[in-house]
C-alpha cells in the first residue's frame, strides 16, 4: 500500500483528501492546526480517521526541518502531497505569515523529499498566481509575474522553487493551480461559506466589486479527482490548472445561495479589495488531457450539497 504524506490534512481539501485516499494507501497527516480559523473545525474534519489503522496524525508545523526530518524519518513516505499553506487573499497585513509556511515550508518539504528519495511531489497552488487577466481563460503558460496579492506571490515562489528542486535533483512535481474550491468542510472564511451562513442568518451580506466579479468555482469532489489523477501522472514537472472550466458572477452565486437557503440575501454593495482579483476562469484543457481530468458537478448541484452539507453536518 501507497503510504501519502499529506502536509494540511486536518484542513478543507486535506481532510476531503484523506477521506478518498485512506482505503488505498496509509495517511501520515501533518498539520499544525493553527488559528486562521477555528481549529475546532479541523479537529472535527479529521475525528473520524482517527481510530484508522492506517492514519497517523502529526501535530507539526512545516516550517520546522528539524519536525519534518523526524517525521520523514520515522514514516518512510512515497508520496508527499502538500496542502499546508496560509491561504485567503486578503491578509495583507503580514507577509511573513504567508513566507513562512508557503515559501518556508514548501522549501523544507523539497528538501526532505531530496533527502528520503520520495517518488512524487503534489503540491497545492492557486489560480491567483495569474492576478488580473484581460478576459481571456488562464492557461498554465501564461506569464505569473504580476501577484496582486502577497499569497499570490508566495504560491509562485513555492511553484518556481519546485521548478528548480525537480530541474536540480530530478525530484518529480505536479502544482496543482486550484480556481476556488468548494463543498462540505470549506473554509469558513471563504466566500460560499461565508454567504451561506450570513444569509441563513438574515445579516447582510458584502458582495465585493458590486457583484459584477466573477469565478471559477470547482466542487471538491472533481478537484480530488484531479489530485487522484496526478498521483498516478509520471511526470518530472508540471503545472496544471483544476477549474471547472465555467465561469460564475458573484450577483448569481448569491441567488443560488439564497434560493437553496429558501431566504432572501440583504446585499450591502462593496468596493473590490485591491488583493482580490475581478475574474478568475480555468482553462482546464492540459489537465484534460493528460491526466483526463474532467470536472462534473455544475454550480447549482455543487450548492445545493453544500447548502445540505452548512444546515445539517457543520460543526458552528
Ligand atoms: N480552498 C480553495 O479554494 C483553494 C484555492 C486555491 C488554492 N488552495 C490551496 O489549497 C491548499 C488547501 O487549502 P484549504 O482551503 O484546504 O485550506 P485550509 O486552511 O482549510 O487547510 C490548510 C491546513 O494547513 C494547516 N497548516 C497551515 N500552516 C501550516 C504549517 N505551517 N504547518 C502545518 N500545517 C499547517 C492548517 O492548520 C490547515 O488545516 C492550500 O495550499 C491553499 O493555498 C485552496
Amino acid at each position: 500500500m501507497p503510504k501519502y504524506l499529506i502536509t494540511g490534512g486536518a484542513g478543507f481539501i486535506g481532510a476531503n483528501l484523506i477521506n478518498r485516499l485512506i482505503g488505498e494507501g496509509e495517511i501520515i497527516c501533518v498539520d499544525n492546526f493553527n488559528d486562521y480559523y477555528n481549529p475546532e473545525i479541523k479537529e472535527d474534519n479529521i475525528k473520524k480517521f482517527k481510530n484508522n489503522n492506517n492514519f497517523r496524525l502529526y501535530r507539526e508545523d512545516i516550517c520546522s526541518l528539524q519536525a519534518l526530518d523526524k517525521i520523514f524519518n520515522e514514516t518512510t513516505p512515497d508520496i508527499v502531497i502538500n496542502l499546508a499553506a496560509r491561504a485567503g487573499v486578503r491578509d495583507i497585513s503580514s507577509a511573513q505569515l504567508y513566507i513562512d509556511t508557503n515559501v518556508t515550508g514548501t522549501a523544507n518539504l523539497l528538501e526532505m523529499s531530496k533527502k528520503y528519495n520520495i517518488k512524487k511531489i503534489i503540491t497545492a497552488s492557486s489560480s491567483s498566481v495569474y492576478g488580473n487577466q484581460n478576459g481571456e481563460k488562464f492557461k498554465e503558460n501564461m506569464k505569473t509575474d504580476r501577484p496582486i496579492s502577497i499569497y499570490a506571490a508566495t504560491k509562485i515562489a513555492a511553484e518556481n522553487l519546485c521548478y528548480s528542486y525537480s530541474h536540480l535533483f530530478g525530484l518529480n512535481i505536479i502544482c496543482l493551480r486550484f480556481f476556488t474550491v468548494y463543498g462540505p468542510m470549506q473554509r469558513p472564511d471563504m466566500a460560499i461559506h461565508k454567504f451561506t451562513k450570513l444569509i441563513d442568518k438574515g445579516l447582510p451580506v458584502e458582495v465585493y466589486g458590486y457583484g459584477e466579479t466573477a469565478r471559477d468555482y470547482t466542487y471538491i469532489d472533481d478537484i480530488i479527482n484531479g489530485i487522484k489523477a496526478c498521483i498516478d501522472y509520471d511526470t518530472n514537472f508540471e503545472i496544471f490548472n483544476l477549474g471547472s472550466g465555467e465561469v460564475v458572477k458573484l450577483k448569481y452565486l448569491v441567488d443560488l445561495i439564497s434560493k437553496q437557503m429558501n431566504k432572501k440575501a440583504i446585499i450591502k454593495q462593496m468596493p473590490l479589495p485591491k488583493a482580490d482579483a475581478f475574474y478568475t476562469a480555468s482553462d482546464i484543457s492540459k489537465a484534460n488531457t493528460l491526466v483526463g481530468y474532467e470536472p462534473k458537478v455544475k454550480i447549482e448541484d455543487g450548492i445545493e450539497k453544500f447548502v445540505n452539507w452548512f444546515m445539517h453536518e457543520r460543526i458552528c
